[in-house]
């Protein structure tokens, strides 16, 4: 049974003293053992309303450089799946893409779209602000399954196809830093291949 925004707590007032040291064994559980969920294995419920504004708010306090915030999220759910396949339908090279592309959003209850908006800026280099749209992303799988859903972060062929991009509403200068997938697992995710830290460790 997923956990409610009741389970979230408030976010700290500016100036508040917070958690520089935070013990937690179930967050080391969490990153040690969380594994997405394939996309083809969704199913309802997935979050929405106030449990699904706290799961933004939590991927939101990402590290962020200058405090720009530069990113946002698309909110894919309800009937905007089907228009927003739709949309991508409409920029598809052919029918049967079309078709495929129709389909995007209906495999899961929800779709957050992380959408970075990193823009030239007097001190703080592009890449930091991409840098930061990526720490959104985990941030937003970690908090859905924290909060008791499953997630999986996808990009495609839309996140690199300007009529796609303009066709869910994005800005020319915007990039999509991923469509993250949340609802209800229905199998059992297995451990995958993992990228060795000790083979990509060096000492200076
Ligand atoms: C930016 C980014 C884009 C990704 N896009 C895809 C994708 O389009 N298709 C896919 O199968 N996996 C994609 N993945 C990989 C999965 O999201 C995920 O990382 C992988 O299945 C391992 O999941 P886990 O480490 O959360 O268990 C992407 C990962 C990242 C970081």
């Amino acid at each position: 049974m997923p956990l409610s925004a009741a389970a979230v707590p408030p976010a700290p007032a500016e100036g508040e003293p917070c958690n520089a040291i935070f013990e937690s064994a179930e967050t080391l559980a969490l990153m040690a053992r969380r594994r997405s969920t394939k996309v083809v294995h969704f199913a309802a419920p997935g979050p929405s309303g106030a449990d699904l504004d706290a799961i933004l708010r939590l991927a939101a306090r990402a590290p962020d450089h200058g405090k720009l915030g530069p990113w946002r999220f698309v909110v894919i759910e309800n009937d905007g799946r089907a228009r927003a396949g739709e949309a991508l339908a409409g920029v598809s090279a052919d029918a049967q893409s079309a078709e495929i592309a129709r389909a995007t959003f209906l495999r899961a209850p929800v779709c957050v779209m992380v959408v970075s908006a990193a823009a030239p800026h007097a001190k703080i280099p592009e890449w930091e602000q991409q840098l930061s749209a990526g720490a959104v992303c985990y941030g937003l799988l970690i908090a859905a399954h924290a909060m008791g859903y499953g997630g999986c972060w996808l990009t495609g062929w839309a996140c690199y196809d300007a009529r796609a991009r303009a066709a869910l509403g994005l800005a020319e200068h915007e990039r999509i830093a991923g469509f993250i997938h949340l609802g209800t697992p229905t199998e059992t995710p297995t451990e995958r291949v993992r990228a060795e830290a000790g083979a990509r460790t060096s000492r200076f």
